[in-house]
């Protein structure tokens, strides 16, 4: 059976290679996988020379920073937007669609560590924007933090399809952003405009009953449109939407029960267009090591699905998005 070509997220970055390498367990380079031959179909870098180059070792493995609270505003009952500040070289790391950070309070275990997306980043000005539901016990330690947090990053692999958010130019695109997933929806957006694409953003305020994000998002260069995908009006208007010939890219952003009712609809009524989804797995450490986020394919390949980058439609077969 052909080997699935598997994509790590963070190869070419400041921390590859990683622990996995030395494992002989890396994600993209099969030299590195103990073959002892070449097959990662040229990525533009190459992974194992830089592990030589390294004294076959790893590279910088990510640090846990203090980050101050600048601002706190309720976004409802359950939901809190922190404004941190960080260093202008994280800022910069993180303002990227799919960037993420561990967050936790200052005072609790690094098993509290809970992964949150960035949902704006000033690079000048070392800030990031941050929404977080409340939702069960880690979520819980971060509703009342005090004036800091413990920050563990950057990590990339938040959006399953990312190749296809930066090869889209000029085109037609559609973002469908729903509850606290409107904060990774940002980042797109912003990266759709900047490649010149006519973006339209249908905002739901799914159960935490707010939208957020329009302050953050160009008006002028995009068109938004607030509804309720459950509804009946919703639902016929997101069809509409998804069956025109024009349409290029979809980005979605919530609950995989979103993502999978878009790809169904898509799958009948504009197959060709391309997909990227926000990625809901389970992570712990988001180092390819704990196992927590692992998925096994339909060829049996088991990936981490923290790092590793996997067409959306595979991964839905294999369910590795959950319902
Ligand atoms: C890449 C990524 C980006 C995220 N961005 C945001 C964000 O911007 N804002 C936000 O509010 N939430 C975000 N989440 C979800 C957030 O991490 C979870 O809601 C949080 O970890 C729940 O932990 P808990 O202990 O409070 O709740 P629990 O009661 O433990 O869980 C509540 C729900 O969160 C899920 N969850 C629990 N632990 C994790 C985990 N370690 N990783 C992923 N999901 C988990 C559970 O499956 C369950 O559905 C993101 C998740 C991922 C994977
Ligand atoms: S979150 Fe630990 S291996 Fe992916």
């Amino acid at each position: 059976m052909a080997r699935v070509k598997t994509v790590c997220v963070d190869a070419g970055s400041e921390f590859c290679p990683c622990y996995l390498a030395e494992l002989n367990e890396c994600i993209t380079c099969s030299h590195l996988q103990g073959k002892g031959f070449c097959d990662c179909g040229n990525i533009g870098i190459c992974i194992y020379q830089e592990y030589i180059w390294c004294g076959s070792k790893k590279k910088a493995t990510r640090g846990v920073f203090p980050a101050k609270i600048l601002e706190k505003h309720p976004l409802s009952k359950k939901a809190v937007l922190l404004k941190l500040k960080v260093s202008k070289k994280l800022a910069r790391q993180l303002n990227e669609p799919g960037a993420f950070v561990f967050l936790r309070e200052k005072h609790m275990p690094h098993y509290f560590d809970a992964p949150m997306s960035i949902m704006n980043s000033s690079e000048e000005g070392g800030v990031i924007l941050i929404a977080i539901q409340i939702r069960g016990i880690k979520t819980k330690t971060l509703k009342n933090v005090g004036n800091e947090v413990l920050l563990k990053g950057p990590y990339w692999n938040g959006i399953l399809g990312k190749a296809f958010l930066k090869q889209v130019a000029g085109e037609n695109c559609l973002v469908v952003a729903k509850g606290i997933s409107q904060a990774p929806a940002v980042l797109v957006v912003n990266k759709l405009i900047k490649n010149n694409n006519n973006v339209e953003i249908i905002l739901d305020k799914g159960n935490l009953g707010k939208i957020f994000v329009d302050g953050y998002l160009d008006r002028e260069r995009c068109s938004i449109v607030s509804l309720d995908l459950m509804s009946s009006s919703g639902r016929e208007y997101l069809e509409q939407k998804l069956s025109d010939r024009n349409l290029r890219l979809v980005f979605s952003a919530g609950p995989d029960k979103l993502h999978l009712e878009i790809l169904e609809k898509l799958a009948v009524l504009n197959p060709e267009v391309l997909l990227a989804v926000t990625n809901n797995t389970p992570m712990v450490c988001g180092e390819g090591v704990c196992g927590s986020c692992s998925v096994v394919l339909e060829n049996g390949l088991q990936i981490r699905a923290c790092k590793t980058q996997v067409d959306v439609r595979k991964a839905m077969e294999r369910r590795v998005l959950r319902d």
